[in-house]
């Protein structure tokens, strides 16, 4: 002991509030329950630590609007290249695994409790919990963990919301493992020499957006005996789209996201994308044989809330016709 530096056992005195130490030592003073309180703000994932509380998902969306969408994006897509919050499902095993709390956290807790501590960025522990809840369950709906956008997580209900990913972690075993605990290792088979047969430049580890603009003049050149789209049009509607894209794919090798693919969209049926999980609003409009002419995607896209009660398509919608026309014109480009 006589060797610790004197600076800890201030700290400790002070911090943990140790009365001995202050007494022993003649330092610091006992810290008093409201600074011990201060500190002692971790959620456990049992949600133990949480205080009491609760917000919804349409409240979140709210705050998240203001406090977090200038950095997080509206959805939670990332603006240039901050966080992305929400998607990545099923890309851990790719070359650009998004991590997100519906992708890859394992506790619902370690959202809670970053999100009280430290954000927003900059402006950290200014929420108060009724929006932390509130942002929480904006995050797993935006994340499909829950469906309901009525949905409203509490201090009550937090430890039944578990995340996909809590399996995909699991205590380290690898003392116990039979390659690491027996002593010889395996030096069998080795390669005798490396080579290097990819780059990362080659491996386009940073995503370009040519890809699209490439796609869409195909389409242009391809259609062109056909009546005549507006090019110009269609490149705007390219633009419209980047509001889509957080949740929506298009083109070759479009995969569902967060929302279903797009392609051959205008004039389809509605809900009907193989393998994606529709709402069940979504799911009998579809049944009930709507398609997705002009004009129930300029409903739609204008209010989809207003258009279509309880389909889960978290988005405000487009406040300007030409903007409507034009990204339907773009998406009219993909078959
Ligand atoms: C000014 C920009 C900014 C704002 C506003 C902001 N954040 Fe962040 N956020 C960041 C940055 C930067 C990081 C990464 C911090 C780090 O890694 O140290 C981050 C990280 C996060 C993460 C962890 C992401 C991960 O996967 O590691 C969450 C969750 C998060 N923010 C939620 C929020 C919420 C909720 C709000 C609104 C209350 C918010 N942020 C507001 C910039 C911002
Ligand atoms: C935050 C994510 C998100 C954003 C942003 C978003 N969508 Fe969606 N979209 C969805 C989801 C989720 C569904 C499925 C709705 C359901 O099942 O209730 C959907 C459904 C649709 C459908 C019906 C698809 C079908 O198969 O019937 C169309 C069309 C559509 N979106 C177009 C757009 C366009 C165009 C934009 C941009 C202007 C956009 N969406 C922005 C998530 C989003």
């Amino acid at each position: 002991m006589s060797k610790f530096p004197k600076v800890l056992f201030v700290l400790t005195a002070t911090v943990l509030g140790s009365a001995a130490a202050a007494d022993t030592l003649g330092l610091g003073r006992e810290a008093t329950p409201d600074e011990v309180a201060a500190w002692d703000i971790d959620i456990r994932p049992d949600g133990a630590g949480l205080p009491v509380g609760s917000g919804s998902v349409l409240d979140g969306e709210e705050v998240f609007a203001e406090q977090c969408a200038a950095c997080h994006g509206d959805f939670g897509e990332g603006v240039d290249r901050w966080p992305v919050l929400a998607g990545g499902q099923g890309t851990l095993e790719s070359e650009d695994p998004v991590k997100t709390i519906g992708s890859y956290w394992p506790y619902l807790s370690t959202a809670w409790d970053y999100i009280h501590r430290a954000m927003p960025f900059g402006e950290a522990q200014s929420l108060s919990p009724d929006e932390v809840y509130a942002i929480t369950a904006y995050l797993l709906y935006m994340n499909d963990v829950v469906d309901d956008d009525e949905f409203v997580l509490s201090n009550e209900n937090f430890a039944d919301t578990r995340l996909p990913n809590e399996d995909g972690f699991f205590m380290d075993d690898r003392d116990a493992s039979p390659i690491m605990a027996s002593a010889d290792a395996c030096m069998t088979d080795c390669k005798d020499s490396v080579e290097i047969t990819m780059r990362a430049r080659v491996l386009d580890v940073t995503p370009d957006q040519d890809g699209a603009e490439e796609m869409t003049e195909a389409a242009v050149t391809e259609e062109s005996a056909e009546p005549v789209v507006d090019p110009a049009l269609i490149a705007a509607g390219e633009q419209v789209f980047k509001q889509c894209k957080a949740c929506h794919q298009v083109g070759e090798g479009a995969k569902n996201r967060v929302g279903p693919i797009l392609n051959g969209i205008v004039g389809g049926a509605a809900g009907a994308v193989e393998g994606f999980r529709y709402s069940k609003a979504m799911a009998e409009a579809g049944e009930g044989g709507l398609v997705w002419d002009h004009e129930a995607l300029a409903g739609y896209l204008a209010d989809p809330r207003g258009y279509l009660p309880k389909n889960k398509m978290t988005f405000r919608g487009l406040k300007k016709a030409e903007d409507i026309d034009a990204v339907i014109a773009y998406l009219a480009s993909f078959e």
